[in-house]
């Protein structure tokens, strides 16, 4: 499994539901997709906690996991934007070159532009999948069977911690693994008996999700929990 994949993987899932979820809820998820909210720590509590109150425990739960994919990928695209300024002036990667350079530099370029206009959790969810999109073959390519100007790319794209960036958000994802289950086990605590019985797959979901180590297979096992909200 390329260690990009996943996060593909997961942003797929997010798209899905974040929209429909917002339609269902349609105020809860304005109060976390707004810049200002985002940028400012204190008001994003305090929106965060009003909202959440308004919710049911099961939403709080999917409340409290988007909020925190927000400010993960907060930190993903806000470090992937200091990489691309990086590579932009990067010497050896001057337009040129050659025309895979110019056309990475472009796709490098079009990130940067949408990053500066992007407004609510959507956009940088998507956000986090273009970079992710435009930089994730680099990394499986090999000196014997890859162009001199590709290897090229990849050589920079480690350089400035391209690859460092996927291991972080695999820490910030184990972090909130954490956060997540106790999150869930309070939800638990809060059910009646019949509430437990009918809630059964997803809490047999969560004991095998609390059992993974690995920080891949936790991540792809994630994905299903987006699946006990779908219509
Ligand atoms: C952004 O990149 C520069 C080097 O180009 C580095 O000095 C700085 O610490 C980086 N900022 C963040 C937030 O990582
Ligand atoms: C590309 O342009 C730069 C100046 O912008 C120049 O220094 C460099 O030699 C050029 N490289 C090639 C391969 O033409
Ligand atoms: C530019 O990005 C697209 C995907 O968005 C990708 O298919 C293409 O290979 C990228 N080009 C380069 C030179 O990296
Ligand atoms: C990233 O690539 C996938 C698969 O090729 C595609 O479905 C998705 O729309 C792309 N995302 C962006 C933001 O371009």
């Amino acid at each position: 499994m390329n260690d990009k994949t996943f996060v593909w993987c997961i942003f797929l899932a997010l798209f899905s539901i974040s929209s429909s979820w917002a339609k269902s809820v349609e105020n809860d998820v304005n109060k976390i997709t707004t810049n200002e909210v985002a940028s400012s720590k204190e008001s994003t509590e305090n929106n965060a906690a009003n909202a959440e109150e308004e919710l049911t425990p099961k939403d709080q739960l999917l409340y409290f996991t988007l909020v925190a994919f927000r400010d993960m990928s907060l930190e993903y695209v806000d470090l992937a934007a200091n990489i691309s300024e990086s590579l932009l002036t990067d010497e050896d990667l001057q337009p040129n070159q050659s025309t895979t350079i110019m056309e990475f530099r472009k796709n490098i370029t079009q990130f940067l532009e949408q990053y500066k206009k992007y407004d609510g959790i959507e956009e940088l969810f998507n956000l986090v999948d273009f970079y992710s999109n435009t930089t994730s073959h680099y990394f499986e390519l090999t000196a014997e069977t890859s162009a001199a100007d590709m290897l090229k790319i990849k050589e920079k794209l480690d350089k400035y911690g391209s690859d460092e960036l996927d291991r972080e958000f695999e820490n910030l994802f184990m972090k909130f693994g954490e956060q997540f289950c106790q999150k869930f086990d309070e939800y638990k605590s809060k059910l009646s008996a019949e509430e437990l019985q009918q809630e059964k797959v997803m809490f047999d979901w969560l004991e095998e999700f609390k059992s993974i180590q690995n920080a891949e297979e936790k991540i792809f096992s994630f994905e299903k929990f987006f699946r006990f909200y779908e219509e």
